[in-house]
């Protein structure tokens, strides 16, 4: 069920689509659906900005039911009535819970067939049941589920919850769903009255307890979202400590679920390592770095502030602090880059260094080569980009403004605050500044007391 409009939220986003853990809320229910049954077997039951919502999980190749009015959890089921009264077995899952596991899933399904039950709910104890629907037993049955706005000061006091996870038999839903009515305190089809609708039909109505009440926590403030959101990222961060990552202040860092990271890499606090990154053994990433899907090869040092976005860093590499590296980077074995050096679409090769204030854009740059301070690849003429193509050995010095479409050859030297806009042939020295005028200081002097 993923129609809702998620009113608490006070957002223009729909609330399945807000991300934890860096995905969608929803796309973390389907991912965990697709591990239980295949696909095609999945109807995610879409209405508020359903063009939104169906476009963001499209690619996972599930169907989609259209509840064009969202008149509640019952009246989602009664709009799918189509799409599911050939199934046996009915598993509704809510879009807005993430953390549930496949094998909690697995469980309910597995019991609910045990039982021969006509619904079967999937119920956690909670120490602050606030705001869930309440189960009210009879023994090992359920006699209904009530919603927080509805309960009695007794039933309030019940600390087993509806987790808003079910399993139906697909027969019993759907020739009982039209009883359902309106009459409560939102005025909606509640699906959760399907528990006290079956069990005045004489049918069986059960529930089964989750063992880690954590994962059946939904997202209906900001402030469940944000308790959600980091129980996924400390749930990362324990998976790559037990792989051998040392993670100083784990709470601190944001590590996306996708991220692989080898053994005794040691990353320091405040680090985001985002989307499909993935980084070497032995390396060490120091703090407030933010690295977006990128690849580091062995024992390379990210020194802080670093921030790298769609590069390619080969083993030994030292970058930072401070280096910004925007996409299409290719860092070489042993290469350096250091501080307030941007970079943008460029292969530096092997032990190529460019350690202070930088711009190096649409550059090829060959192994062994030195690049001064304060260089610039002037790669743009306000219409097009060009390429500066510097050879393997090649000396930059300081200060040096290479001017696009530009190559420097083999070997050569080019002199501090050189202006280059030739090509550079092989080992030879360039010189391209203006030559140095000297007045005498008697002069000078005067200069100076003529402008007072
Ligand atoms: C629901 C349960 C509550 C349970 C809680 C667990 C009902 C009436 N109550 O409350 O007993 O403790 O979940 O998290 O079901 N949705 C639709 N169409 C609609 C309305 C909702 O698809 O017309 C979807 C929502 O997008 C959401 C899910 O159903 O993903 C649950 O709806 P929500 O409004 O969050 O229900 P809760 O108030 O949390
Ligand atoms: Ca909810």
């Amino acid at each position: 069920m993923a129609a809702g409009k998620g009113t608490r939220l006070k957002s223009k986003h729909p609330k399945v689509l807000q991300e934890v853990g860096s995905k969608p809320i929803l796309a973390h229910v389907i991912a965990t659906a697709q591990k239980v049954v295949p696909a095609q077997d999945i109807f995610v039951i879409i209405g508020h900005d359903a063009e939104r919502v169906r476009e963001a999980v499209a690619a996972t190749g599930v169907n989609f039911v259209l509840q064009a009015e969202q008149r509640g959890t019952g009246h989602a089921l009664m709009v799918a009535r189509g799409a599911l009264s050939a199934y046996d077995q009915i598993i509704v899952l809510s879009g807005d819970a993430p953390l549930i596991a496949a094998e909690t899933i697995r469980k309910l399904s597995a019991f609910h067939t045990a039982q021969n039950a006509a619904m079967t709910l999937l119920s956690a104890d909670l120490d602050h049941p606030f705001g869930y629907g309440r189960v009210v037993r009879q023994g090992a049955r359920v006699q209904a589920i009530v919603e927080e706005k509805s309960a009695t000061p007794q039933q309030k006091k019940i600390r087993e919850i509806n987790s808003g996870f079910y399993a139906f038999a697909g027969p019993a839903l759907y020739e009982h769903i039209d009883r359902l009515s309106t009459a409560n305190a939102h005025g909606e089809y509640y699906l959760t009255d399907m528990a006290g609708v079956l069990h005045r039909a004489g049918k069986k109505v059960v529930a089964i307890k989750t063992s880690d009440p954590g994962e059946v926590l939904g997202s209906n403030t900001r402030a469940e979202m944000m308790d959600l959101d980091a129980r996924l990222r400390l749930a990362k961060c324990r998976e790559l400590l037990e792989a051998g990552v040392t993670i100083f202040y784990p709470n601190t860092c944001v590590i996306d679920g996708d991220v692989e990271v080898g053994a005794d890499t040691v990353i320091e606090p405040f680090v985001q390592l985002l989307g499909n990154t993935k980084i070497g053994a032995d390396c060490r990433i120091r703090s407030y770095s933010v690295i977006g899907n990128s690849v580091l090869g062995d024992r390379v040092i990210v020194k802080p502030g670093t921030i790298m976005e769609d590069s390619r860093v080969g083993a030994g590499a030292v970058l930072g602090p401070y280096t910004h590296m925007r996409p299409g980077t290719e860092v070489g074995e042993g290469a350096h880059l250091g501080n307030f050096v941007e970079t943008k679409k460029i292969k530096l090769g092997k032990r190529s260094k460019a350690n202070h204030l930088s711009y190096l854009g649409d550059a090829e740059i060959g192994e062994g080569v030195n690049i001064g301070a304060g260089t610039i690849t002037c790669n743009y003429d306000g219409m097009n980009k060009h390429k500066t193509i510097i050879e393997d050995g090649v000396f930059v010095g300081s200060d040096s403004t290479l001017v696009a479409p530009v190559k420097i050859g083999r070997g050569a030297y080019i002199a501090a605050a050189s202006c280059i806009t030739e090509d550079v042939p092989a080992d030879a020295l360039a010189l391209a500044r203006a030559s140095p005028k000297t007045c005498r200081r008697t002069r000078w002097r005067l200069g100076v007391r003529d402008k007072a």
